[in-house]
């Protein structure tokens, strides 16, 4: 089995970027720690970056095709923005876990609403990056 991890725009700056925030961990620590954690239950792990929303489209769509069973995906400020995004989730069968890092609905309103949200059969906010694990951990029990 596979779990697809997908980071949108900035998220690259993890560590960097507004740290009393988003934290000091990089996305390289959060994805690390999720493929150990991956690699330990017998699954393949994917995880990928960007920030051009056709790209997380593309990389949406390959998950379709490559065995991939659930996405879990920050889509950071697509989120409140992309229909694209939506749709191209719309035509994945598994399961989608919408991560944000900080909890979106403590901050401005324009963060409050989530078109992903809309697909996502769990959405997690707020735990901080530890929320990530959360979501694989959802995904690699509830495929037990
Ligand atoms: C975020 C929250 C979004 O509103 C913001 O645009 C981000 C990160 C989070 O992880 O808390 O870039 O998705």
């Amino acid at each position: 089995p596979k779990v697809t991890v997908l980071h949108g725009p900035n998220l690259n700056l993890l560590g960097v970027r507004q740290p009393d925030v988003y934290g000091y961990e990089t996305l390289d620590d959060i994805n690390n720690a999720l493929r150990e954690t991956a690699v330990m239950a017998g699954w393949d792990i994917s995880c990928f970056q960007s920030n051009h929303e056709g790209e997380l489209i593309d990389a949406i769509h390959a998950a379709r095709l490559d065995g991939t069973l659930a996405i879990i995906m920050n889509p950071a400020a697509y989120t409140h923005t992309s229909i694209a995004i939506l749709d191209a989730l719309n035509a994945f069968e598994g399961k989608v876990i919408e991560v944000h890092i900080s909890n979106v609905h403590k901050r401005e309103s324009f963060r409050h609403h989530s078109y992903v949200s809309l697909r996502a059969d769990g959405v997690i906010a707020g735990l901080g990056t530890q929320g990530y694990q959360a979501a694989l951990d959802s995904i690699l029990k509830s495929a037990d």
